[in-house]
């Protein structure tokens, strides 16, 4: 306790001492532009832009970054270029809200203006501290393009937007030197910090020497000296680069977040990193131990390319925060799009934000749930339901009286003969991306349970569509679902990624329905799998199957019959995005 006073004590130096922190001169503001002030046209052209699904009137946005919950008001700062529809340029954008769903957007909130961060700032996190104060660590880039750790905090904590952010003049906080040989390309992306066994904060980065990734550790009394601990928290070799770590504890039962700073026997840890060499964020449960500082993944674990993820389609980048107010742990993910650069500067912006969603440990401690949060329901209207239908062989079920491109779907499928689901080929038990895919399909797919599921964004000729469906195969003793999300036929454009996503799901089913929810936004669909189990997020891009030329399907392609117990569907209102 004592050394967290000190720090509170020499934070509030921090903030309020004699000229410690000394404005930033003024500075150009990227104003976001609001989209009522793009022209008409502009609007008329795009039929990929999302109702619901967080994103600016236009340009570039990558990482979400610094997620926090003050005061009541939510927070979202984004990777963003106010400059064009790819990367570069990089400032923080923010945006605020009250419920996650609806939001404003502010005046940036930190866009280059020292030396440390002159070539661009890029991601971060926020902390909370002691006596309420949040504050920022993200990475700049400094005149020779190297990777350093930076602290930007409120200017004024009576603004309930905290709109203007000040750096500290002692910037940057944490930088390669000689001494320590970090690698001042792979040095980026601090987490939120954590009080440490020593009562000292703790954060880690994301670093990489050769191909082992690592998340290298820095702690510090007062939030600005940081010395690097002389261990990592963990790594592992032939990961490559760690970027945008996230490193937080779960409880081990029940559903509640926990701050990031709890630790003991109620609770395990998750160590997330986004993979940079396959783009995608794979994470071990473990533990925190506190003698030795490290994490220790549970036994078996797999980590690097094979480990779990939080999401097998196009998601990457992601950080969770603890909102305290719902008690609960909440992760955003980055969205990239599928089209190729022309169509990106031709629509004149990339990338969206997942929708944000909870997340908490399985009973089986296995591995993370992940569910859309409870706010995104007030967006739903016009509801339809279908109960007890029998689909047989190669049938569809329309679902009517929803608008296709905007909906949010729920289904459970039972299924009667599970006798009949094929085995699964040992050759595929890693690699049910490949399963998914046509090629895959074609190699084994004589009939057998499934796949059913969803047709979403169909065109009504069916020349254009995307499927979230479920096959289930018999693995050794057990059953399991391989959910895919196949885009193979989503779009006429050939030059949009068409990617097929696929993981296997573990299901035990005589105990339960095979549930799929999916959240449809013109150009994204974000499916959950046995309740959030396993999640898929796909970009398309539909050229016929927009305005009144698109369906929602439920569909059976196995030779067995499956039965819809429940499927209820919802329009959703749009939502004040940006
Ligand atoms: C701080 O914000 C509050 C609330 O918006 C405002 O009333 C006050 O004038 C601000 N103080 C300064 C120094 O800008
Ligand atoms: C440092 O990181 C960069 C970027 O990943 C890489 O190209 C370079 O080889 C690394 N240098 C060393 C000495 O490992
Ligand atoms: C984003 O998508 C584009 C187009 O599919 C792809 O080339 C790029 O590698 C993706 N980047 C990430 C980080 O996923
Ligand atoms: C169903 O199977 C037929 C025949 O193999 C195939 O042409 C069609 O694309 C499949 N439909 C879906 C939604 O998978």
């Amino acid at each position: 306790m004592a050394s967290i006073s000190l720090c509170f004590i020499s934070f509030l130096c921090f903030l309020f001492g004699h000229g410690v922190f000394q404005l930033q001169a003024s500075h150009h503001v990227h104003k976001p532009q609001t989209s009522t002030s793009l022209p008409y046209h502009y609007h008329h052209r795009q039929p990929y832009r999302t109702s619901y699904h967080f994103q600016p009137p236009k340009n570039w946005i990558n990482d979400p970054n610094g997620p926090m919950i003050y005061k009541g008001i939510y927070h979202l700062f984004y990777q963003y270029n106010p400059k064009g529809a790819v990367w570069g340029n990089i400032v923080w954008a923010h945006s605020t809200s009250t419920d996650l769903i609806n939001w404003e957007p502010h005046d940036h909130a930190i866009f280059p203006s020292q030396p440390s961060d002159i070539n661009g700032c890029w991601s971060g996190s926020a902390t909370i501290l002691p006596g309420e104060k949040p504050a920022i660590l993200y990475t700049g880039i400094n005149p020779k393009n190297q990777q350093v750790q930076n602290l930007a905090v409120p200017k004024n904590l009576s603004d309930p937007y905290l709109r203007e952010w000040v750096k500290s003049p002692k910037n940057p906080l944490m930088a390669p030197t000689p001494q320590n040989q970090i690698n001042a390309s792979s040095f980026r992306d601090p987490t939120t910090a954590w009080l440490g066994p020593n009562g000292e904060w703790r954060v880690i980065v994301g670093n990489k020497v050769h191909t082992r990734g690592l998340a290298l550790m820095f702690q510090s009394k007062d939030f600005i000296k940081w010395d690097q601990v002389d261990h990592p928290l963990h790594y592992a070799d032939g990961s490559g680069m760690w970027e945008c770590p996230d490193f937080y504890p779960v409880a081990k039962t029940g559903r509640r977040g926990v701050d990031t700073t709890v630790n003991g026997k109620n609770v395990k840890h998750v160590l997330k990193v986004s993979l940079d060499d396959t783009r995608h964020d794979v994470y071990t449960i473990g533990t925190y131990d506190v003698e030795k500082d490290i994490y220790v993944p549970n036994k078996g674990s797999i980590e690097g390319y094979s480990g779990l993820r939080y999401d097998y389609g196009k998601y990457y980048a992601s950080k969770t925060f603890y909102d305290g107010q719902k008690k609960r742990r909440v992760l955003w993910g980055w969205v990239n799009e599928s089209s190729s650069v022309e169509d990106d500067i031709k629509k004149g912006w990339s990338g969206i934000q997942g929708i944000p969603r909870t997340i908490w440990l399985d009973a089986s401690g296995k591995q993370l749930i992940q569910w859309p949060i409870e706010e995104i329901q007030k967006l739903r209207k016009n509801k339809v339901t279908l109960t007890n239908k029998v689909l047989k062989k190669g049938s569809t079920i329309e679902v009517k009286g929803v608008t296709p491109s905007q909906a949010d779907v729920e289904v459970s499928f039972k299924v009667k003969n599970l006798k009949k689901a094929q085995i699964l080929k040992p050759q595929y038990w890693e690699n049910p991306q490949v399963l998914c895919s046509q090629k895959g399909r074609a190699a084994t797919t004589k009939g057998g349970v499934g796949p059913f599921g969803l047709l979403v964004l169909a065109s009504n000729d069916f020349k254009e569509y995307t499927s979230v469906s479920f096959t289930i195969f018999k693995k050794q003793s057990k059953y399991v679902a391989l959910m895919c999300s196949d885009q193979s036929r989503s779009s006429l454009n050939p030059t949009n990624d068409k990617t097929t996503y696929g993981a296997f799901l573990d299901v035990d089913v005589d105990s339960e329905d095979l549930s799929l929810r999916s959240l449809i936004d013109h150009s994204v669909v974000e499916s959950f799998g046995l309740k959030g189990k396993g999640c898929i997020t796909a970009r398309v891009y539909p050229t016929l199957a927009i305005g009144d030329n698109v369906g929602l399907y439920a569909f059976n392609n196995g030779t067995e019959s499956v039965t819809i117990t429940k499927l209820t569907a919802w329009s959703m209102k749009k939502a004040r995005i940006n």
